[in-house]
């Protein structure tokens, strides 16, 4: 059985500071004491972007010092919040694939995982994989349509009928199609929206977890017009997702680290 566990939206600061209100580096803290009491045995972990709130060079030591503490090993991809030349400039160049983006493939126990950098700091917090990255992500497909495949990446890859509908995936429909080719697509699994969300989109089965930072509640367009705002926030949970898979199934269990749901005062959410 492959088990591995996803975490998403870190969003470390520097020293002294918080992101919304939020202690991000003592609530990763939290998330790694959750993953080495209840899974240690994990395959791996993945991070799944928005690794640093605003791509300092200080938040992605803070984040490395944290992670240090994690049992199994972990692979890195990033976010909308991230910034990669000075992420790679931290972890190292060779965190970079062959397209140039922080994409990774790992083969284990009769899967293929791949996992995708959609971070790209000119799209206004949506997501892009560029044209390079969608040929690089057919020919790893191709190769592999003998056994079950999970992809991972920050952005979500359908809209949500909710506020954050303007920064998912571009060109969704392009990931799609190349993605429904391969014949046992398991999950999809992504974090940015800060909510928990499961459905499928052209046939392929995705999820979103809550991830580390603040929640967002999920606030449906009505038919009649857009979404109100201000959108609550909450501070919790915190919530990772535990994902366990083998030759018949895929199995992804959203499980808190934190359990905190208090609405935030949304002077935390004014840009400074
Ligand atoms: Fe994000």
């Amino acid at each position: 059985m492959l088990k591995f566990i996803v975490l998403a939206d870190i969003h470390i600061v520097p020293a002294g500071r918080l992101s919304n209100g939020l202690d991000t580096t003592s609530r990763l803290n939290a998330a790694v004491d959750f993953v080495n009491a209840n899974h240690a045995d994990a395959d791996f972990v993945i991070f799944a972007g928005d690794l640093a709130d605003r791509g300092e060079a200080e938040a992605y030591a803070r984040f490395q010092a944290a992670i240090q503490r994690l049992q199994p090993r972990a692979y890195l991809t990033l976010g909308n919040h991230d910034d990669r030349p000075t992420f790679l400039r931290h972890f190292g160049a060779h965190h970079a694939g062959e397209t140039g983006n922080v994409d990774h493939v790992v083969d284990i126990k009769g899967h293929r995982i791949i996992i995708l950098d959609s971070s790209d700091p000119a799209a206004g917090g949506s997501g892009v994989l560029e044209p390079s990255q969608l040929d690089w992500l057919r020919a790893r497909l191709d190769e592999a349509r003998d056994r079950p495949v999970i992809i991972v990446l920050h952005h979500n890859i359908t809209k949500f009928h909710t506020q954050n509908d303007f920064i998912i995936l571009r060109d969704h429909a392009g990931f799609g199609e190349i993605v429904a080719s391969h014949p046992d697509i398991r999950q999809v699994i992504s974090g940015h929206v800060h909510m928990t969300v499961s459905g499928t989109y052209k046939g392929i089965a995705f999820c979103t977890l809550a991830g580390c930072h603040y929640s967002i509640e999920p606030t449906l367009e009505s038919l009649s017009g857009p979404v109100p705002a201000p959108v609550p926030r909450r501070e919790g949970p915190g919530e990772i997702a535990v994902v366990l898979s083998d030759g018949d199934s895929t199995v992804v269990h959203m499980e808190k680290f934190l359990d905190r749901h208090l609405v935030m005062a949304q002077e935390f959410f004014v840009r400074t």
